[in-house]
């Protein structure tokens, strides 16, 4: 990995000048000649909600890659958490916490077995292993299950242990990648009010992908749009809503900028009429 040739063992001090705990520009990735990531800028202040929506191959889970360390950049860079992403990549994921979209927890092993693997990889100090480990179980709900097998649990239980993993050595970001995929309404409810919890008593910032847009709307104070590698719109959800109609939905803002409506006028004009409709009916 390119990142890992720039030299790690130097630490300078993080820049904690504004506001921004993260601060995307121009970030840049190819795949040979494809532009997955095409020259993306964006901030996300301290303790912000930050979702980022798209369609299927949008670029969503290729910025959290990169943003995270775990892809090189090919041009353009990033501040996280006040440290460089191409120069520091060490002091960025001291200070990160990751959900990739893929279940990672161990079924084979017990809840407390997963978090004592995920203590060891982050450095932990043995004396604080267990409260942490704790301490993460109650935030996530979990502390009734943490002897328990985790083949056991439920996807939505599953999840939030993922999620506790991630948290375990209260990084000042955590990045969750299609948190609540695949899990039934009730598991999604749990995973949400857990994140809302965390945000509201830590303070944590979050940046996450989803294809719900009830949650995006229900947990994101500014969401990020990418269509095709590119960012389209970032602004709060009202706004987003406001710019597309009067009685637009975070649905028809999806459809509008980043769904296939945004290629063709003749969607657009279909939808132009069925939102004009709606707002029509709503105000009487
Ligand atoms: N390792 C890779 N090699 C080649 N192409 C990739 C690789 N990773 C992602 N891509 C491509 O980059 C685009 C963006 O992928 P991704 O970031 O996973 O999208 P999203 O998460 O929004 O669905 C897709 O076209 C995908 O096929
Ligand atoms: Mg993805």
């Amino acid at each position: 990995m390119d990142v890992s040739r720039s030299p790690d063992t130097v630490s300078p001090a993080a820049d904690t000048s504004g506001s921004a705990v993260i601060e995307v520009r121009a970030l840049t990735r190819r795949f040979g000649s494809f532009v997955a990531v095409d020259r993306v800028s964006f901030g996300v202040g301290r303790g912000e909600v930050f979702g980022l929506i798209g369609a299927n191959g949008a670029g969503k889970s290729t910025v959290i890659r990169m943003l995270t360390t775990l892809l090189p950049v090919t041009s353009g860079g990033a501040t996280v958490a006040g440290y460089d992403l191409v120069r520091n990549p060490g002091e960025v994921r001291r200070h990160i916490g990751y959900v990739p979209q893929l279940m990672s927890a161990d079924g084979d092993l017990t809840a407390t077995e997963n978090l004592l693997l995920s203590a060891r990889l982050y450095g932990i100090p043995f004396r604080e292993i267990r409260s942490r480990i704790e301490q993460t179980l109650a935030a996530m709900d979990l502390a009734p299950f943490a002897h328990r097998l985790v083949k056991a649990f439920s996807g939505g239980m599953i999840r939030r242990l993922e999620i506790a993993q991630g948290l375990l050595h209260c990084p000042a970001i955590l990045f969750l990648d299609e948190p609540t995929v695949g899990l039934d309404p009730a598991a999604r409810h749990a995973v949400l009010g857990r994140l809302a919890k965390l945000r509201a008593e830590t303070a944590t910032t979050i940046l996450l992908t989803s294809h719900y847009m009830e949650e995006i709307e229900e947990l994101c104070d500014r969401v990020g749009v990418l269509r095709e590698g590119k960012l389209v719109a970032v602004a709060s959800p009202a706004e987003l809503k406001a710019r597309v109609g009067p009685a637009a939905t975070l649905d028809d803002v999806f459809a509008a900028l980043a769904g296939e409506e945004a290629k063709s006028p003749e969607i657009q004009a279909y939808r132009d009429v069925r939102l004009s409709r709606r707002a029509a009916r709503s105000h009487g």
